[in-house]
């Protein structure tokens, strides 16, 4: 007897093959049976709707959340159903017991909370929280570099750097699925290539990813791909860029010659993958993008608030309204704002992206989707936190018809779990974990904007995780079902 049948879905197998009408069987966490089933103790019938593998957001800063908000109601709400945390240089762990991990992660890592150390404590304390959906983790340099050297602008002693491939390698044995960096971000600037080099050679034995948020994403984003490539050569490590884009008016059209750098370093064997998210706008922690001496003030003209602690008035605006509502420059706005009490966890939105390259990213070949969503619900966040995936089924595909419904699953699942070691997800095939979404594909759509940010996606009909019913009718079923994973492992099990 199976748990749960869903009977007459169109089935998108996430490998890319054509989709197939016909019934699927769960029982005990996994897909059971597909075709002929037997009966269940539930059933849904879903003719209309598309049945694909769970979702997977490649690019997550989820860390805090899961223990914050283990509903995870923002990314379970768009079909996705499982995420990688940890990027860009910020994980949850490591973490010394007194530490504020808030310090090294700006903001980005809301939600964080002494009481663990590794990543072994990290995940028995968000299982002890019952998280709706699944979390694989990688280990961030930032975190690792500020607890051993703290806010240093130098190269690491061999002490230090060796204290810092320590715990890099702790995390990998635990289960990280590779080593991330923030190359933009503070420490992780102050490091030179060499120190990477090091750090990414250690998840190489362990067969992980070095994934990257590269040095520069628009001026030198050519040069910022070349040092990604020769990391990845050296260190003999597959690298994947995080959010592909190139930021800056003067900058359009370069994601053209950084795909063809990295096609050119694929023809050689090189591995190397990457991710986008389908907005023009970035968001990230604001006090990085500006030099309080010399403050860009091109770059502040495209800024809008997401959370400004600080002036919580402000959320939600662009700051050249703010600045012409008060009379004022918006050069001395910003210094205003970043120079208040807490105004370094002011949390800004940047419209430095241009609609093409969004698509020219898509149109690549084997291009994954990650939101890179900040989830700080106090404020106006970045609609990509809640409208990611439903926006590349609806916008992109149905509307837009940029690449088919069949690849666009396959980038969001089979692709992802095999590239970020989710053993057993990803596909719909008997035996499998059974993390699923049920959608209609006439009607999935994003509906966060800006100006409405946390509104839930629509034709979003049903999400399991791990074979439970977790998200149907709008609403998580306080399910609890999602699991640790740990890196071309089995899931990490609480003592
Ligand atoms: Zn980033
Ligand atoms: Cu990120």
């Amino acid at each position: 007897m199976n748990d749960f049948n869903i009977r007459n879905a169109t089935i998108i197998d996430g490998s890319g093959g054509p989709a197939k009408q016909t019934d699927l069987g769960i029982k005990d966490c996994r897909i059971a049976e597909i075709g002929q089933v037997g009966s269940a103790d539930s059933e849904l019938d879903a003719a209309g709707n598309c049945l694909a593998p769970g979702l997977i957001d490649t690019h997550a800063h989820d860390d805090g959340a899961f223990l914050k908000h283990p509903d995870m109601t923002f990314k379970l709400s768009q079909g996705v159903t499982t995420v990688v945390n940890g990027n860009c240089g910020f994980s949850a762990i490591p973490l010394d017991n007194n530490g504020d991990v808030s310090k090294g992660s700006g903001g980005i890592l809301a939600g964080i909370e002494s009481g663990f150390t590794d990543l072994e404590g990290y995940f028995s304390a968000v299982l002890a929280r019952k998280p709706a959906i699944n979390n694989m983790m990688l280990v961030g340099h930032n975190t690792v570099r500020s607890l051993v050297m703290g806010s240093q602008r130098r190269a690491p002693s061999s002490k230090e750097l060796s204290a810092m491939v320590d715990h890099v390698d702790r995390a990998m044995e635990q289960g990280a699925c590779g080593f991330s960096t923030g190359l933009i971000y503070r420490p992780g600037r102050y490091s030179e290539t060499e120190e990477i080099i090091e750090l990414a050679r250690v998840a190489q034995p362990y067969g992980g990813l070095y994934t990257t948020h590269m040095r520069n994403e628009g001026d030198r984003l050519l040069e910022a791909i070349d040092e990604t490539l020769k990391i990845g050569k050296e260190a003999n490590i597959h690298a994947h860029i995080s959010h592909h884009k190139a930021a800056g008016k003067q900058n359009w059209g370069k994601v053209k010659s950084s795909l063809e750098k990295i096609n050119a370093a694929l023809a050689t064997g090189q591995q190397i993958s990457l991710d986008v998210y389908p907005y023009t706008a970035g968001s990230g922690r604001m006090i990085e993008y500006f030099n309080l001496d010399n403050i860009n003030r091109q770059l502040a003209e495209v800024i809008r608030l997401a959370s400004c602690p600080a002036f919580r008035e402000y959320e939600g605006r662009m700051l050249k309204d703010i600045a012409t509502e008060k009379g004022i420059d918006i050069v001395h706005l910003v210094h205003e704002i970043l120079t208040s009490p807490k105004g370094d966890r002011t949390i800004c939105i940047q419209f430095i992206i241009d609609e093409t390259d969004i698509e020219t990213n898509l149109r690549w070949q084997d291009m994954m989707v990650g939101s890179d969503g900040i989830p700080d619900l106090n404020g106006s966040p970045h609609p990509r936190l809640f409208g990611t995936f439903p926006r590349i089924l609806g916008h992109y595909v149905r509307d837009k018809q940029l690449l088919s419904l069949t690849d666009a699953v396959r980038r969001m699942t089979s692709l992802a779990a095999s590239t970020f070691g989710l053993n057993q997800r990803g596909l719909i095939k008997q035996g499998y974990w059974a993390d699923l979404v049920l959608f209609n594909p006439d009607t999935v759509a994003d509906a966060a904007t800006y100006d409405e940010p946390k509104k839930l996606a629509t034709g979003i009909e049903a999400v399991f995780v791990n074979g439970k019913l977790a998200y149907r009718n709008g609403e998580y079923t306080q399910s609890g079902s999602g699991q640790m994973l740990r890196y071309k492992r089995e899931s990490y099990k609480a003592l």
